[in-house]
């Protein structure tokens, strides 16, 4: 099996993909340890910060064992500098394909995100069949995905943009949810104040949630 496969392979048994805005690279590591010590070893870390890059750099290396990929990756400047900093995954909030012809060549799986049907008919088109569907919540939520996945019946959904631990489980319970993305667990003030133990807690509780509903 290619390595790409088996990363999203492994990303999918997860279940889980923490959106994290790091501020500060030098919060990487102890954000990193709380994903790892709660149990979810997997980090989606977007590039809308001047950190992004050096945050995926130092996880990389202090945690190699962890998936750390890129999100928010809109143009193939970032894209080289997101892998060559240790990215193994890289997601975007919609469907560049430019972008994705990019990151596949590399043998670095993507994750486009899409939100219609002339997206996903897009991201098929590009030999994709796991997309992200963004932003989940305020397109239809799950209600549109199995819409979308009673038509596209090979395709995958990662469902980002407003799940948190009340609504996990209905998504998680589609068999066409492949991965849900967010960001409850990991807060932006919750990383600035240090709160390590608490981002911890709360992931702890996303993976029980994952269980529960997967066995
Ligand atoms: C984002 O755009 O920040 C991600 O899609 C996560 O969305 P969320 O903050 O609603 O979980």
């Amino acid at each position: 099996m290619d390595s790409s496969k088996s990363t999203l392979e492994r990303l999918g048994k997860i279940g889980i993909v923490p959106v994290v805005v790091l501020e500060n690279a030098d919060d990487a590591i102890p954000l990193a340890r709380a994903l790892m010590k709660g149990g979810l070893p997997c980090a989606e870390v977007t590039f809308r910060t001047d950190a992004a890059e050096e945050s995926i750099r130092r996880i990389a290396k202090e945690f190699p064992e962890m998936l750390v990929g890129a999100g928010t990756v809109l143009t193939t400047d970032q894209a080289d500098r997101a892998i060559a900093a240790g990215a193994k995954f890289v997601v975007a909030p919609g469907l560049n394909p430019k972008v994705v012809k990019h990151v596949l060549s590399k043998n670095i799986p993507m994750c486009p995100g899409t939100c219609t049907p002339s997206d996903i008919e897009a991201a098929l088109d590009l030999g994709l069949n796991i997309v992200k569907f963004f932003p989940a919540e305020p397109s239809g939520g799950l209600k549109m995905i199995k819409a979308l996945g009673s038509a596209y019946v090979n395709v995958k959904f990662m469902p980002t943009g407003g799940i948190n631990a009340e609504n996990i489980r209905d998504y998680l319970a589609y068999n066409k949810i492949f991965a849900c993305g967010g960001s409850w667990m990991v807060k932006g003030e919750l990383i600035k104040a240090g709160k390590f133990d608490e981002i911890e807690r709360l992931v702890r509780e996303a993976v029980e949630i994952v269980k529960e509903v997967r066995g």
